[in-house]
C-alpha cells in the first residue's frame, strides 16, 4: 500500500488493507476515524493517466452521488487531499460475483435468480434515473448475506449530461481507455454506435449466461476476436452447456443477446418481471427436457344450453351430451395458452408441444376430427366456432388465468381470427398465429382436399398427383405427403368430413378480392387483442403472399394501418412444417407472453 496514500487520507480514514483493484483505482478497507466504522475506499491510482482519470473520477463520483438505491453502493464521501482523489463507500463483507464464481462454478439456479432480480431492479433504478452503467461485469457485482449490489459506475454515462459535457466525456474515453470489458461489451459498444439502457441488458445477460452455465458465450484467444463475435457470432444455447436451467429462464437471458437493442427486452423493467415470473413459478421445465407435466384428456359437455346456438337446420340430436375433447399438460402457471391444431388434425398431434410449454396449455380437437369417437357427426365451420366459443368461455373461467394466449397452427389460427370477430369472447391477452392463411394462394393443401371426391377415388389421385409436381425440394415433398398420408388415412372411409372442412377453410378466401377476407379478420383481432403475432415460415409461397400483401396496403392502405411489420413477422430459415415445430413454438408463445404480460388491457366482455 502507497504511504503518500495512507498519509493523504490518514487524518479522516485509516487504510487497512487493500481489497481488490480494477482499471483505474484502488480499492481499501479502511476505518472511518470520525464515526468509528469500517468503509471502504476507493482510490484513484493518478499513474494510469492523470487527465483522463481525474475527469472520469468526478463522473463517478457525480453519477455515484445521485443513485440512492439498495442494490446500488452509495457515496459516503468523497474528496481529494494531497493530491488524492478519494472516494467512501461501505465496505461490503463479501465477495465479488467473479470470485463466487471462480469458487463455485456454475450457481445453482435460485442463488442465479436472486442475484439476477436485484441487479435488475438496481438497474432499472438507474436507467430511471437516466444513468447507463457501461461496465457491467462480475467484478463490479459485490455479493453478501444473499445480496447483491452493483458497483464501480466508472464509465457510466449520464444520457442527461449537456450535449458538450457527453461530447467531451466521449472523447475522453476514446482516448483513454476502452469503455466497457471486451467479454461483457454489446456489439453497438464494439461497433462504436449508440449506448444505451439496452447496452446494459446484452452485458446482463452474458453475466446470466456465465453464472448459468459457467463459461462465456464467447470465449476467444484476442479482445479483438471476442469483440468481432459480439457483432456476428451466435451464443451457443445454454441448454448445450446445462440442460437443467429451466427453459424460460434460458430464453429470457438469450433475449438479452441479441445482436439488436430492439432485439432485447426493452427495458430492465421488463426483464426483470420476467425473471420474477420465472422465480415464482418455479418452473421445471428445462431447455433441454420436456417439462414434468401430466397430460390428460378432458371433456368439455355439450349441454342443450350449447346445442341449442348450433345451426338448428342441420342438428343432428345425437350432439346433445356429447363431449369435446381437449388435452390439458396441467402445468401450474398463472398462464393459459390454448392451442388449435391445423386441418384434419387433433391435440394429439400437438402433444409435443403441450409437453414443452411451461404454462398451463390446454388444446380441443375439433369435434368431428376425431376417429375413435363413438359416432361422428360432422359439422360446419361455423358450428365448430360457436362450439369453440363456448370451451374458451368455459376453460378461462375455469383455469382463472391472468392471462390468457391463444395459438393457431395453419387454419387454426384463421378459425381463433373469426372467432375473435364476434361477442361473447373472453379475455384473450394474446394471440399468436403460425402460418395463417392470407388469400386463395396460401389455402394450397386445403384447396387440394377441398376437391376430394369421396365416391370418386381416381378423381381424389388425380388430385394428388398434380398436387405432388408442385413440391419444389424434398422436403417439402416429404413434408407434405407424410402430413397428407396421416390425414387421409385418418379421414379414410369418411373422406366427405375432411372435404367439407378443407372446402370451408377455403371458402371464405373464394369470392372476396385480394386480401379483403384476412384484412377484416386481422384488423377485428387488432381491436381485441393486445399482444398480437403472425408468424410465417420463409418458402416461397408465403413470402410472395406477404410481399403482395405489403404491396396491397402500400396502395389501399387495407389493414387500416401502415404494415405492421412487428405483428406479421417472418421466421427466417424455417420452412412451414418447422414452423410449428416444438421449438420454434415454444420460442414464439414466450415472446407473446412476455408483451401480453406488459401490455395487458382491462378485460372486455
Ligand atoms: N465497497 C466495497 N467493498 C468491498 N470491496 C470492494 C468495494 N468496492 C470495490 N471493491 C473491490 O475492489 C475492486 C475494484 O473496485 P472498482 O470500483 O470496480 O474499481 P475500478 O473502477 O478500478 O474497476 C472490485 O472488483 C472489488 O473487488
Ligand atoms: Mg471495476
Amino acid at each position: 500500500m502507497s504511504q503518500r496514500i495512507a498519509d493523504a487520507l490518514s487524518d479522516r480514514y485509516q487504510l487497512d488493507r487493500e481489497l481488490g483493484a480494477g482499471g483505474m483505482a484502488t480499492v481499501y478497507a479502511a476505518h472511518d476515524l470520525r464515526h468509528d466504522r469500517l468503509v471502504a475506499v476507493k482510490v484513484m491510482r493518478p499513474e494510469v493517466c492523470p487527465a483522463t482519470s481525474t475527469e472520469r473520477f468526478l463522473r463517478e463520483i457525480r453519477i455515484a452521488a445521485q443513485l440512492t438505491h439498495p442494490h446500488i453502493l452509495p457515496l459516503i464521501d468523497s474528496g481529494e487531499s494531497c493530491g488524492v482523489m478519494f472516494y467512501v463507500m461501505p465496505l461490503i463483507d463479501g465477495e465479488t460475483l467473479r470470485t463466487r464464481m471462480a469458487r463455485a462454478g456454475e450457481l445453482p439456479v435460485p442463488e442465479s435468480l436472486r442475484i439476477l432480480r436485484y441487479l435488475l431492479d438496481a438497474l432499472a433504478y438507474a436507467h430511471s434515473q437516466g444513468v447507463v452503467h457501461r461496465d457491467l461485469k462480475p467484478e463490479n457485482i459485490l455479493l453478501s448475506d444473499s445480496h447483491a449490489y452493483v458497483t464501480d459506475f466508472g464509465v457510466a454515462k449520464a444520457l442527461v449530461e449537456t450535449s458538450a459535457a457527453t461530447w467531451a466525456s466521449t472523447r475522453l474515453t476514446a482516448m483513454g481507455t476502452t469503455v466497457g470489458t471486451p467479454s461483457y461489451m454489446a456489439p453497438e459498444q464494439v461497433g462504436g454506435a449508440a449506448v444505451d439502457h439496452r447496452t446494459d441488458l446484452y452485458a446482463m445477460g452474458i453475466v446470466a449466461y456465465e453464472m448459468l452455465t459457467g463459461h462465456l458465450p464467447f470465449t476467444l484467444e484476442t479482445a479483438q476476436q471476442v469483440m468481432a463475435a459480439h457483432l456476428a457470432m451466435r451464443p451457443e444455447p445454454i441448454a448445450k452447456w446445462r440442460p437443467a436451467v429451466p427453459l424460460r429462464l434460458a430464453n429470457a437471458v438469450m433475449k438479452c443477446l441479441e445482436k439488436r437493442p430492439a432485439d432485447r427486452w426493452q427495458s430492465a423493467a421488463e426483464l426483470l418481471a420476467e425473471i420474477e415470473a420465472v422465480s415464482a413459478t418455479g418452473s421445471k421445465t428445462s431447455a433441454g427436457s420436456e417439462i414434468e407435466c401430466r397430460l390428460i384428456e378432458r371433456r368439455f359437455a355439450l349441454t342443450e344450453g350449447i346445442c341449442r346456438k348450433l345451426n338448428r337446420a342441420t342438428l343432428d340430436p345425437r350432439i346433445i351430451g356429447d363431449f369435446l375433447r381437449y388435452a390439458d399438460n396441467q402445468v401450474s402457471s398463472d398462464v393459459l395458452v390454448c392451442l388449435l391444431h391445423g386441418l384434419g388434425l387433433g391435440y394429439r398431434e400437438l402433444e409435443p408441444h403441450l409437453k414443452r410449454l411451461p404454462y398451463r396449455s390446454v388444446s380441443p380437437s375439433l369435434y368431428d376430427y376425431e376417429t375413435d369417437r363413438r359416432l361422428r357427426i360432422s359439422l360446419s365451420l361455423a358450428d365448430h366456432i360457436v362450439i369453440l366459443r363456448e370451451w374458451l368461455l368455459d376453460v378461462v373461467e375455469r383455469f382463472q388465468a391472468s392471462t390468457v394466449v391463444l395459438v393457431g397452427f395453419s387454419c387454426g389460427t384463421d378459425i381463433w381470427l373469426q372467432l375473435l370477430l364476434n361477442d361473447p369472447l373472453p379475455r384473450v391477452d394474446g394471440l399468436l398465429g403460425l402460418g395463417c392463411n392470407l388469400s386463395i394462394d396460401t389455402c394450397f393443401v386445403s384447396r387440394v382436399l377441398a376437391r376430394m371426391a369421396p365416391d370418386k377415388p381416381e378423381v381424389s389421385i388425380a388430385e394428388l398427383r398434380r398436387f405432388g409436381e408442385t413440391a419444389e425440394s424434398l422436403d417439402e415433398w416429404l413434408n407434405v405427403h407424410e402430413y397428407l398420408v396421416r390425414v387421409l388415412r385418418k379421414f379414410q372411409g369418411d373422406m366427405g368430413v375432411l372435404q367439407r372442412a378443407a372446402a370451408e377453410i377455403v371458402g371464405p378466401f373464394k369470392d372476396t378480392q385480394d386480401f379483403a377476407t384476412f384484412a377484416q379478420w386481422f384488423k377485428g383481432a387488432r381491436q381485441r387483442v393486445p399482444a398480437l403475432r403472425l408468424v410465417f415460415s420463409s418458402d416461397s409461397g408465403s413470402q410472395a403472399a406477404l410481399a403482395r400483401l405489403k404491396l396491397k396496403n402500400l396502395d389501399t392502405g387495407i389493414l387500416g394501418e401502415e404494415f405492421p411489420e412487428s405483428i406479421i413477422t417472418v421466421a427466417p430459415d424455417v420452412d412451414h412444417f418447422q414452423l410449428m415445430g416444438p421449438e420454434s413454438v415454444a420460442a414464439h408463445v414466450d415472446e407473446v407472453v412476455t408483451e401480453a404480460r406488459t401490455r395487458r388491457r382491462p378485460s372486455h366482455v
